[in-house]
């Protein structure tokens, strides 16, 4: 059994890793929760490469995707996955959330065993909200979400798990949100209309036991992946999905 430590994990994203004092806690679970298109998947991989760079073994886990899908999309990100997994740094498996968490439950599953054969130290699960459609119980629900990061905790993964959030500008989800709560970290991507021009915004909620940046930063996705600018100057209402300066004297 791993424990977090204060060992701080580059996500490949210098402007986020900037934001959280160093990068992720080792060992923490962090919700990247963003609407579509935010390009959650694109930070996810951005994380996983930076792994592979740095000799750190990672595992992709999709529940929506093809691993095809992965190779082609990272191709025009600059990414040549195909060449990290030859390499035996990552793995990209498509599978559904019950299978896959069996496997990482049994100590001789089959998800454990990759993670032991691997050495994988980084897992990005994409998306967790695939969980939520197993079940209308909440206590169903946050019973196997406390399992899944209590699993991924115990093969000592630094984990990022994306979720869904279906409303494009603003709002949240109905859902209770429940993973938020059990998880280290909590990232968000939005989309802020500002101006007539939709903008991307990320913040980090939560990261627990450390400080961390509390601004909302704009961010924009080139080759190589999320690239993190400046924090929106004299706006409000960020948060509902419209920016609205505020008023100058
Ligand atoms: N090479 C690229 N250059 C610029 N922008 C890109 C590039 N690749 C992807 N994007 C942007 O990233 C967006 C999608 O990113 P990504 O698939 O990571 O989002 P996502 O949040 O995972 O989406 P979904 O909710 O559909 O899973 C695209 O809509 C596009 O705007
Ligand atoms: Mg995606």
């Amino acid at each position: 059994m791993s424990e977090s430590s204060d060992l701080r994990i580059a996500t490949g994203c210098t402007g986020l890793d900037t934001m959280l004092q160093g990068g992720l806690v080792e060992g923490y679970c962090t919700i990247l929760e963003g609407s579509p298109g935010t390009g959650k998947t694109t930070l996810g991989l951005q994380f996983l490469v930076e792994g592979c760079q740095r000799g750190e073994p990672g595992l992709a886990i999709t529940f929506e995707e093809f691993p095809e899908q992965y190779y082609e999309n990272a191709e025009q990100l600059g990414w040549n996955l195909r060449e990290f997994e030859a390499k035996g740094l990552l793995k990209i498996q498509f599978s559904d959330p019950i299978t896959f968490l069996e496997g990482l439950q049994d100590l001789d599953g089959h998800v454990s065993s990759l993670v032991e054969e691997m050495g994988a130290r980084r897992i990005l699960v994409d998306s967790v909200s695939h969980f939520e459609r197993l079940t209308d119980d909440a206590a169903t629900l946050r019973r196997i979400e406390t399992d899944l990061v209590h699993a991924l905790k115990r093969e000592g993964l630094t984990s990022i798990l994306l979720k869904e959030n279906a409303h494009v500008l603003g709002g949240w989800d109905k859902s209770e949100n429940r993973i938020s709560f059990i998880a280290d970290a909590l990232v968000l991507l939005r989309y802020i209309e500002l101006e007539s021009e939709v903008k991307r915004g990320i913040v980090v909620l939560k990261m627990r036991g450390s400080d961390h940046d509390k601004q909302i930063r704009e961010y924009i996705i080139r080759e190589k992946g999320v690239q993190v600018l400046d924090p929106f100057q004299g706006v409000a209402g960020l948060f509902s999905g419209s920016g609205i300066r505020a008023a100058t004297a």
